[in-house]
């Protein structure tokens, strides 16, 4: 079965074909960062009108690159949320139209489930149960994965997300949008001088908090010189800290289920640093990590293909012929 996987909630336009016995077939990826980089941050009006623009040349391209006609294509699975609302809609839309118009099955796809789903598109895929976490821009969650559906959450979040307080940090020293991985690159140039809080880490819980992290480096980047080392040791000590907490709070969950999988995914998962604290906290407690490959850790079409081609291959699709999309969806609201 061919799937075609659509992905429009945010800043990237990226579309996939998902074949369930032959893997992957195809993907490509547009991103609007360029677009976006002149305002600081992503502007959603913008991002909806470049979908529009995108996304079915992408799709046509897609399709003549793997050799493929639409009577090929069995499903269409899309990102129906959590996202920009606009944004949504394009993808939505489309994907309806086209399932509608081919006449096969249209599949929702929850934004953070194809994250979350993300590895089983590696060579060596993590089998169930495992613990999952997530840490994207707009959400940081550690999941309980008994089986695709089965998600228990047992952490988030309370204030900004992973990926947010990169962004915000970045967008303090002066580095712009996207700024996660800029701050990244910064921090190679520094060493972690002043040690920052790793927060929430000193009680029980599987929670996270940035805002306070974010504030105290604030208050140190005020009182430095502000010179460029000065930022890249920030930038150094600010990500050190991001890292360990992490690593805590997931080897806390993993000793909480008693489970010996953890699987990372979402923006952040391409930070090097994360990648290295967590491998290292995985090996000392016998368990075994997977991350997804580095494009596939941002958004993607991939993701969503694969994630839809589970829930079609299962019996589900969206029948009717309404558009639906949802900015907010929890995803323990999954079945
Ligand atoms: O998953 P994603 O592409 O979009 C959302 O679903 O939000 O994640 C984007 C987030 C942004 O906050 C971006 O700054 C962050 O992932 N990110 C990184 C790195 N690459 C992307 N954060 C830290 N280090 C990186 N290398
Ligand atoms: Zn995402």
């Amino acid at each position: 079965m061919y799937v075609l996987g659509i992905e429009t909630s945010c800043d990237e336009t990226g579309v996939a074909i998902y074949h369930t016995s032959q893997g992957l077939i195809n993907h490509i990826l547009y991103s609007q960062v360029d677009m976006h980089s002149e305002y600081g941050g992503v502007v959603p009006e913008l991002a909806s009108r470049d979908h529009i623009r995108k996304l079915v040349p992408l799709i046509k391209q897609l399709m003549q690159e793997s050799q493929l006609k639409s009577a090929n294509i069995n499903g269409i699975a899309y990102t129906a949320g959590p996202g920009l609302m606009g944004a949504l809609l394009v993808g939505a839309a489309t994907a309806k139209s086209l399932a509608w118009t081919w006449q096969i099955p249209a599949i929702a796809v929850h934004h953070m489930e194809g994250h979350l789903l993300a590895p089983m598109l590696e060579e060596n895929p993590p089998q169930f149960p495992f613990v999952a976490l997530l840490i994207s821009g707009g959400h940081t969650l550690l999941v309980k994965v008994e089986a695709i559906g089965q998600y228990q959450l047992l952490g988030q979040s309370l204030d900004d997300a992973a990926g947010e307080a990169f962004d915000k940090t970045a967008k303090m020293l002066g580095l712009g949008y996207p700024g996660g991985p800029k701050l990244s690159v910064l921090a190679e140039q520094g060493t972690p001088q002043i040690k920052f809080p790793r927060p929430m880490t000193d009680r029980p819980g599987l929670d996270f908090s940035f805002s306070g992290l974010k504030t105290f480096t604030l208050n140190t980047f005020n009182s430095s010189e502000k010179t460029t080392q000065d930022k890249a040791n920030i930038a150094a000590a600010f990500q050190q800290a991001v890292a360990e907490t992490l690593s805590i709070k997931c080897k806390r969950a993993l000793q909480q289920t008693g489970l010996k999988r953890l699987i990372v995914a979402g923006g952040v998962s391409a930070n090097k640093q994360i990648r290295e604290f967590l491998t290292e906290m995985t090996d000392k407690e016998h368990a075994e990590i997977y991350f997804p490959r580095l494009e596939f850790c941002t958004d993607n079409g991939a993701m969503i293909a694969y994630a839809g081609s589970q829930r079609l291959i299962s019996g589900q699709q969206h029948q009717e012929l309404n558009i639906f999309a949802r900015p907010r969806w929890p995803i323990s609201e999954l079945y």
